[in-house]
């Protein structure tokens, strides 16, 4: 991957000059609260429009006013529901994507929407564990789903949520990791045996998805560059953790009130600096693809952003192609822009057949 050099510590919101992302359409997800929200605010204030997404319009009402009070003029928000779980909707949301905004830019894309650790094992409608397809298999396919607008527009990003637990992911070996001698790594189904066994394990079935968002990452950049579509006018792929930080993430894992404020009062650092490597991410001019965006304090769970050193699994050439291949499979995604073939529409319809029973 082609790199350059990033700018050093203390990288604050005040690198990006106040109304150069005027012009410039961002798309967040989860954007109705935490991370989502703090990102879509240090966009507007910037200039840009932007678009955000969650499970409920309710929710996304109250984040757009509260984004609206910092948005420079011309800087728009926009809301559509979309429940990254269900591969219908992800399909569903990036056709009114295309037909809507089809003489629009699409600046950047932020794959921010996530859930941890949820207490028990939940399966969707596709036969997928709950976790994979919010974290993982939901942006996945619509990143594919937004790739014409991506690449039309000069300079535009992607960018992929992970977080310094990808590193706590389980197996050696390159496809170790993401155990890709199970029939299907995204179902993790109730067998005994652990989680190379296809266990339900709530922690590493999230470590996993973290780990994914980097090999996947990773990937695209790679396949970007071969079919010479990255580069400053090209479309890059970069990831972003933000250490930790005070939003409701700990909630999903079934975390009581009390202890979950316990737990972001005292050792979390507010969403507004962990919206910061998302923010760098998205617009820093020296950043490469595939990189690995995060907190520059104490073991990266803080601090002002710059580039992180990822867990060296993630690097592993043969885990990112293996991860491509069965994400392809597994959703239908048609990443033919970038040189992929297209798969037919009834890949996803037949992964889901082979879904194991919950
Ligand atoms: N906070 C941290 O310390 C930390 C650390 C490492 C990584 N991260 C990552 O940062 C990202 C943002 O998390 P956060 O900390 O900001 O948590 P958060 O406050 O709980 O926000 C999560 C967002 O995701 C949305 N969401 C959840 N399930 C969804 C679904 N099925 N479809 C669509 N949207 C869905 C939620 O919206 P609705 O509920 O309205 O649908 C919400 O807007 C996640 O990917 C997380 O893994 C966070």
């Amino acid at each position: 991957m082609g790199c350059c050099c990033s700018s050093g510590s203390h990288w604050d919101a005040s690198r990006i000059a106040d109304g150069s992302l005027a012009g410039k359409r961002v798309l967040i997800t989860g954007g109705s609260s935490g991370l989502g929200l703090e990102v879509a605010k240090l966009f507007v204030s910037k200039g840009a429009t932007v678009l955000i997404t969650s499970r409920s319009q309710q929710r996304l009402d109250a984040a757009a006013r509260s984004i609206r009070a910092h948005a420079r003029s011309g800087a728009e928000v926009e809301t559509k529901p979309l429940d990254l779980s269900s591969m219908a909707d992800v399909r569903d949301f990036a056709s009114w994507y295309r037909r809507e905004h089809s003489d629009k830019p699409l600046s950047v894309l932020v794959n921010n929407a996530g859930i941890m650790a949820v207490p028990s094992r939940r399966v969707t409608e596709d036969g997928f564990e709950l976790q994979m397809a919010t974290n993982y298999l939901g942006h996945f396919l619509l990143t594919a789903g937004l790739l014409p607008q991506l690449l039309a527009t000069r300079g535009s990003r992607v960018v992929n949520l992970s977080s310094f637990l990808h590193a706590s992911c389980q197996g050696k070996d390159s496809t170790g990791v993401l155990h890709f001698e199970e029939a299907d790594p995204f179902h993790a189904n109730g067998a005994s045996g652990g989680p190379s066994h296809g266990e339900y394990s709530r922690w590493e079935q999230y470590h996993r998805t973290k780990m994914m968002a980097i090999l996947f990452t990773r990937e695209m950049q790679r396949r970007l560059e071969k079919a010479g579509r990255s580069g400053p006018d090209g479309l890059t792929c970069v990831s972003a953790h933000p250490g930790f930080s005070s939003t409701g993430l700990l909630g999903s894992t079934g975390m009581s009130a009390p202890v979950a404020c316990i737990a972001n009062t005292c050792v979390a650092q507010s969403a507004s600096m962990g919206a910061l490597p998302i923010l760098y991410a998205a617009a820093e001019p020296s950043v490469c693809g595939g990189e690995y965006i995060g907190p520059l304090g104490a073991n990266n769970r803080s601090g002002y952003p710059g580039p992180n050193k990822a867990d060296a699994r993630a690097s592993d050439e043969r885990s990112m192609e293996k991860l491509w291949e069965v994400s392809v499979a597994a959703t239908g995604a048609d990443y033919s822009a970038i040189g992929d073939e297209a798969v037919s529409p009834e890949a996803p319809a037949a992964a889901a057949a082979g879904a194991r029973p919950s």
